[in-house]
């Protein structure tokens, strides 16, 4: 079995952060998220796996390099243009060559991985097998109506859900994908869709194997997601200490200095982490915090707020529920006349 992650894209509900930089490379707990996909891959035992790339290429390429660090063989599959997941699967024929397949998203993050799916896959041999989840919000995903425990139609955002089972971003296909795949047209948003190969599956009388994840799953496309992915995966730490701490600091609870990282006369309550080299002075760093590499952050307060590497933010009263992009500076000066001064990005939000 090889995999096929999905790694091109817009990102477009992540702007400003994805004018620069890959949403796959958000860091969740100090780590992007698609190196928990490529961890939880090489956990279940495939080797070879194909990133799909589009924009970013070189950003990913740089960060995954040739997969040898996780204990796979990467191979690097440019996609011209977003034209949907349906197309990504096309472009990778040659790359799966046959064989079957885990198709995963490079911007989804799963509680318990894939080991357990593959299981499934491979004793029953289903034509697909998808991953169902409960959602609030169906029309936002691509949505599965069952009968009898069988999946009978797949639609794409539908504006009235038949169910709330939601497509989660994890699938395993064997070859008849691609039959699927190259007979199918682009959907009302000019989109090769995979649901709609699915249903394609479905209609040629294929089994589609339906399968309720247990644990939770995030699709991260949005600021919202994005943190309480964060808190998911902070809550699943335990303390460790690897950086230095004065003794006028106070660590509190489940928190990970990384190495290198300085705490000086602040207090960190976990679950919180701090990244390599990133120091923290005179600050008070709150509950669902992950702050990343090269960050400096003095005499300010921080809770529930991801931050990028390079940043400083430097005698800030408070700053809860953010997340602040790669070398940026939020400093309050005292400088005369008192007032904002500020250079932000397109499509920033600042709440004051
Ligand atoms: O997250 C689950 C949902 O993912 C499913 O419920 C939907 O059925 C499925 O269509 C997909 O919806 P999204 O609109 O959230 O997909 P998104 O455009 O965010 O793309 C998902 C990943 O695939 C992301 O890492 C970017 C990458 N991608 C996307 C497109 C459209 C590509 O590599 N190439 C593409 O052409």
């Amino acid at each position: 079995m090889k995999a096929l992650v999905l790694s091109g894209g817009k990102g477009t509900r992540l702007r400003p952060i994805t004018h620069t930089s890959a949403k796959q490379l958000v860091p969740i707990a100090n780590k992007p998220i698609l190196f928990y996909g490529l961890e939880f891959i090489a956990q279940a035992g495939i080797k070879e796996v194909g990133i799909i790339v589009g924009d970013t290429k070189r950003e990913i390429m740089n960060a995954a390099g040739d997969g040898s660090r996780f204990g796979l063989k990467i191979t690097y599959i440019e996609q011209e243009a977003p034209l949907g997941l349906a197309h990504a699967v096309k472009i990778a024929e040659n790359f799966i060559n046959g064989d079957d397949f885990v198709m995963y998203l490079g911007d989804n993050l799963l509680r318990d991985g894939i080991i357990s799916l593959v299981n499934e896959f491979n004793s029953t041999k289903p034509n697909a097998q998808i991953m169902l989840v409960k959602v609030d919000n169906p029309s936002a995903f691509g949505v599965a109506e069952l009968k009898n425990g069988k999946v009978v139609r797949l639609v794409e955002k539908p504006k009235v859900p038949p169910s709330d089972l939601a497509l989660a971003g994890v699938y395993i296909f064997d070859k008849n994908i691609f039959t699927a795949v190259n007979s199918i047209k682009p959907s009302g948003r000019g989109e090769l869709e995979i649901t709609d190969a699915i249903q394609y599956l479905v209609e040629k009388g294929m089994n589609v194997k339906p399968c309720i994840v247990a644990g939770w799953w995030k699709d991260t496309g949005k600021l919202e997601d994005l943190l309480e992915a964060n808190r998911l995966v902070l809550e699943t730490m335990e303390q460790k200490i690897s950086g230095k701490v004065d003794d006028k600091s106070k660590i509190e609870g489940r928190v990970v200095l990384e190495k290198g990282s300085e705490v000086v006369n602040s207090i960190i309550r976990g679950p919180a982490i701090i990244g390599e080299n990133t120091k923290v002075i005179n600050s008070y760093i709150g509950p669902f915090s992950a702050i990343y590499f090269n960050c400096n952050i003095e005499n300010s307060e921080i809770e529930h707020t991801i931050i990028l590497e390079n940043s400083k933010v430097a005698n800030v009263a408070r700053i809860e529920d953010s997340l602040i992009g790669q070398n940026v500076n939020i400093i309050k000066s005292g400088k005369k006349p008192q007032a904002y001064r500020i250079m932000v990005g397109d499509s920033s939000s600042i709440e004051l």
